[in-house]
């Protein structure tokens, strides 16, 4: 076992499938203890259940994210099992395909909902905290989308990314004074349970990927290692591109 996050207490929401949950088992493989949220307690405990197996240290909490009103209890309760969250990984997230003249009113809110008010509310709720104890990483899964628009996701959501690109510099530069950083990570298109409602994943990859290849979530896992840990100590406010060059 890797030590670089030994003595650190990591949540990671959306963690019981795709990118939440290779980060969870990475950041448990260099030293972090793990907070498996997720809507589906299934697979969160499932999750848990594996980083423990291999002999690292995990719970598993069910959190939908967007019960806005319970967000403190849940953060209460995610900082109870160690004592203290220093690293958030907000992974939990959805994704649509509609065309613009399909988005509803009420699609469109859904995807703020969960993909930036959830963000907001939960890195809230441990900003608080996390400025008690003046250290924090604080990590966010944006997209490509956010960069380039959505072309096979939906407009909702590439506005929802771009959105969560601006609340990190606005949780890095408010959060400075605390030593609490705030980075993103904006994946291109990769392997995960999501990826198969995209259009993308029919593609070959070689026809228009520089790397040649999809993604997987453990490409994406290893940039959220790098932010969540002490290596970052002096980056905040920024974003890393892992998508196989796919943005040039
Ligand atoms: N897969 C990609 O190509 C890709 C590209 C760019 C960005 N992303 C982003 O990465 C993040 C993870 O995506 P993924 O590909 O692993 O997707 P996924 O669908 O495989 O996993 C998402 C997880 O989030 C959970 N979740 C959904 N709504 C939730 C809620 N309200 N509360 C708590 N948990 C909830 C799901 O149960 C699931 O376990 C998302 O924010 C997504 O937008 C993915």
């Amino acid at each position: 076992m890797n030590t670089l996050l030994q003595e650190k207490t990591a949540l990671v929401t959306g963690a019981g499938r795709g990118i939440g949950a290779a980060t969870a088992r990475v950041l448990a493989q260099h030293g972090a203890r793990v907070i498996v949220s997720d809507l589906d307690p299934v697979t969160a405990q499932a999750t848990a259940q594996e980083i423990c197996a291999r002999g690292g240290a995990a719970r598993a909490l069910e959190w939908n994210v967007a019960d806005f009103p319970r967000i403190p209890e849940k953060v209460a309760q995610a900082a109870s099992f160690w004592g203290r969250i220093d690293i958030l990984v907000n992974a939990a997230g959805i994704t649509g395909t509609a065309a613009i003249e399909d988005i509803t009113p009420e699609g469109w809110d859904r995807m703020m909902n969960i993909d930036l008010k959830a963000l907001f509310f939960c890195t809230q709720a441990v900003f608080t905290r996390m400025k008690a104890q003046n250290y924090g990483k604080i990590v966010n899964i944006s997209s490509l989308a956010a960069l380039r628009g959505g072309r096979s996701s939906d407009a909702s959501y590439a506005a929802a990314k771009a959105g969560v690109l601006n609340l990190t510099k606005c949780f890095a530069l408010q959060g400075a004074p605390f030593q609490i950083t705030a980075n993103a990570v904006c994946p291109g298109n990769i392997l995960t349970p999501m990826a198969r409602d995209l259009s993308w994943s029919q593609k070959d990859p070689k026809s228009y990927i520089p790397l040649g290849r999809y993604g997987e979530a453990q490409d994406v896992a290893n940039a959220v290692l790098f932010y969540a840990s002490s290596l970052s100590d002096y980056v905040t406010g920024d974003a890393m591109n892992v998508n196989g060059g796919l943005y040039m």
